[in-house]
């Protein structure tokens, strides 16, 4: 858990100045927003070119019984025109897209004008290969422009895009095509990160062995890397189809409520869920975040560095800088390749002035010590964003000194893949900085702090984070499944959404978020569940049982500590570990790649057969000494074997 810590970096002058909001407009614009929604959100939807115009603004429920959520639902548009054609005619030869390889020698750009024209012969390729309004298409690509392209494309035409982080695995993958059933599938040769290649072809190719796979008819490839790769008969490439069409097609009118996008994360049970994000609501949250959380003004140039395999890379890489007209920068690579240095050096490089990324890479960073910005000075830089886990003071204190000279705000952004855009975080014009601390809602976002009961607390207080009212972004369901919908987010505390977040409310009335509540783990800003972790050891031979839990991890956040009993016929053994280590990795992905394996020959359980977790985070944490109550369980004396046998990583 963060500390709470004492200093506070107030709101500069000079910064309060130039911002969009200020603290006077804050307080005015957060007030409305809360008091009359539909008035403020009327008055937002005018930053979208709407086709027709929403009359109806907010139409929303919450509770365990019913959700319906609907945003502008009589108004029309369309999102890749408001993220593009929109521009033409004031923009077309600016920048949209600052492209930097993996490879330092690598860069590209595009303007609006360029992305527009690609984009358009992209969705008349996904035409000519039978893609209509409301079929899926599944991306599993690169950090590439044809990324950005492949999904405004697909907003073009009414396609609802499912991105898979280029890091799953063939059996991650084919799962989620399955789930979305997608005709196509878009993908390149291989990605390049940090110098080596990811077959991404060859992933996809494995992929579509698997059961719940023959839906797919063509699977289109950029080429990349021009690696070598095996060629099938539904196998297209990408140049040969889009390079012959033509550099116009006509948008397809969607309602507000049509979905957009389809975009998988894990849970603390069960399969990852395909969150479903709809068109109107979606794209006016993006675009208002981007413009005030970011205080983005034309011509700043801004860098997210995440992966657009993630909801970060949609709203904060693709839909919110685009939709208002940004220079986006879209890095391939890993920021320490090839050399600790490289994140100043792309900024230098391209004069950024606006830097959003994650406590792990600031961590990977401040592990080299303070000389590993030597090769950049990084004066561009006028606010840097934080994204993904809780950020730690120190890491905060070194990423406002070393990365930003001093100088810059830090906006600490609180969101998930279910919100659509930033819930909660400083407007940097606005809020006085606390290290660790996301601060303040945004606008038309009502947070509670609830006790285990529900019960919702007053003041300074700590407990589960809850929203109490619908924002404009918030996906509308489950894809294909609206129970689960309502069950995962909505039936713990009846009428208010969960997060699955504890934070703290401290005297100022700023939320502190200290972490997830529920077995969802945070590697590296990764979202896993325990569930699928452990669902993919038991399925090898040896395993018998396991729980997964999470343990502070110094640069991760957190790493993954596994309990593993063997079946009769097993012994333990190093091998086995690497073996084990190896099957979660090919089975999901690396990035569950497990920390800690601890051979055990039974797990703590209740009397009724629950796996005692509270039990298990602790012994992994190395916090033994208060365990709490264990004479509940069937078989106390696991614990002490536990203990004794833990493995110190
Ligand atoms: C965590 C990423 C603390 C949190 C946009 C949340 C954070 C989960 C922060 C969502 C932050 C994200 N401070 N915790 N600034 N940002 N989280 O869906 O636990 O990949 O529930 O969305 O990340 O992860 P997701």
């Amino acid at each position: 858990m963060t500390e709470q810590h004492k200093d506070i970096y107030p709101v500069r002058d000079e910064f309060a100045q130039q911002a969009w909001i200020d603290r006077d407009a804050y307080q005015k614009l957060y007030r409305q927003s809360i008091d009359d929604p539909d008035s403020f959100w009327a008055e937002q939807a005018k930053r979208i070119d709407w086709i027709k115009t929403p009359t109806k603004i907010k139409n929303t429920k919450f509770s365990a019984s019913d959700v319906d959520i609907r945003w502008f639902e009589d108004g029309t548009l369309n999102a890749c025109y408001n993220c593009l054609d929109r521009h033409l005619e004031k923009r077309g030869n600016q920048t949209a897209i600052i492209w930097e390889g993996d490879d330092p020698k690598d860069d590209k750009t595009l303007t609006y004008r360029e992305l527009y024209e690609r984009t358009c012969q992209m969705a008349n390729a996904l035409k000519e290969l039978g893609i209509k309004k409301g079929d899926t298409v599944t991306l599993y690509m690169p950090m590439i422009p044809e990324a950005a392209m492949a999904m405004l494309a697909c907003a073009r035409i009414g396609a609802v895009h499912s991105v898979v982080f280029g890091g799953f695995s063939p059996d991650a993958l084919a799962q989620r095509i399955n789930g979305a059933q997608s005709k196509v599938v878009i993908t390149a040769d291989e990605s390049a990160r940090g110098g080596k290649f990811v077959p991404l072809k060859d992933n996809v190719d494995a992929a579509l062995t698997r059961d719940g796979t023959d839906v797919v008819e063509s699977v289109l490839v950029v080429k990349r890397t021009g690696g070598e790769i095996d060629w099938n008969e539904r196998d297209i490439w990408f140049h040969e189809l889009v390079d012959k069409q033509d550099k116009d097609c006509p948008v397809e009118e969607m309602a507000a409520e049509d979905p957009l996008f389809i975009l998988y994360t894990s849970g603390s049970t069960g399969a990852p869920k395909g969150m479903m994000h709809t068109t109107g609501g979606y794209l006016t949250f993006a675009a208002i975040t981007h413009q005030y959380v970011f205080d983005y003004h034309e011509g700043d140039v801004y860098w997210c560095t995440a992966d657009v395999g993630w909801v970060t890379g949609h709203s904060y890489i693709v839909y919110g800088p685009l939709a208002n007209g940004a220079i986006t920068l879209m890095f391939e690579g890993v920021p320490s390749y090839p050399t600790p240095g490289r994140m100043g050096e792309i900024v230098d490089k391209h004069q950024v002035n606006i830097l959003y990324t994650a406590p792990t890479a600031i961590r990977a960073l401040r592990a080299h010590g303070d000389d590993v910005m030597a090769s950049s000075k990084r004066e561009s830089l006028k606010l840097l964003g934080s994204v993904g886990e809780p950020i730690n003071p120190e890491a905060w204190e070194w990423y406002y000194r070393i990365i930003g000279n001093s100088k810059c705000p830090i906006v600490d952004t609180w969101w998930q893949t279910e919100n659509g855009g930033i819930l909660i975080s400083p407007l940097p014009g606005a809020t006085d900085l606390k290290p660790g601390c996301a601060t303040n809602p945004f606008f038309g976002v009502k947070p509670g702090v609830v006790d285990n009961d529900g019960n919702l607390l007053e003041g300074a207080t700590e407990g589960n984070l809850v929203i109490l009212d619908a924002w404009p972004g918030i996906a509308r369901s489950i894809w294909n499944d609206h129970e689960r919908f309502i069950q995962t987010y909505f039936s713990t505390y009846d009428g208010m959404y969960f997060t699955g977040d504890g934070c703290r409310r401290d005297e100022d009335g700023d939320y502190w978020i200290t972490g997830r509540v529920d077995d969802v783990l945070n590697i590296s800003g990764h979202r896993m569940g325990t569930a699928e972790i452990e669902s993919s050891l038991v399925a090898h031979e040896a395993v018998a049982e396991a729980a997964v839990v999470g343990f502070p991890h110094d640069i991760k956040g957190q790493g993954i500590y596994i309990y593993v009993t063997l079946n009769d016929d097993f012994d333990p053994s190093d091998e086995l570990k690497k073996e084990l280590v190896q099957w979660v990795r090919k089975d999901i992905g690396p990035i569950a790649s497990p920390d800690v394996i601890q051979w055990t020959p039974d797990l703590p359980k209740t009397r009724s057969g629950k796996i005692m977790r509270r039990i298990l985070r602790k012994i992994a944490a190395n916090e033994t000494e208060g365990l709490g109550d264990t004479s509940t369980l069937s078989n106390p004396a696991v614990v002490e074997e536990l203990i004794a046998n833990r493995v110190n990583r």
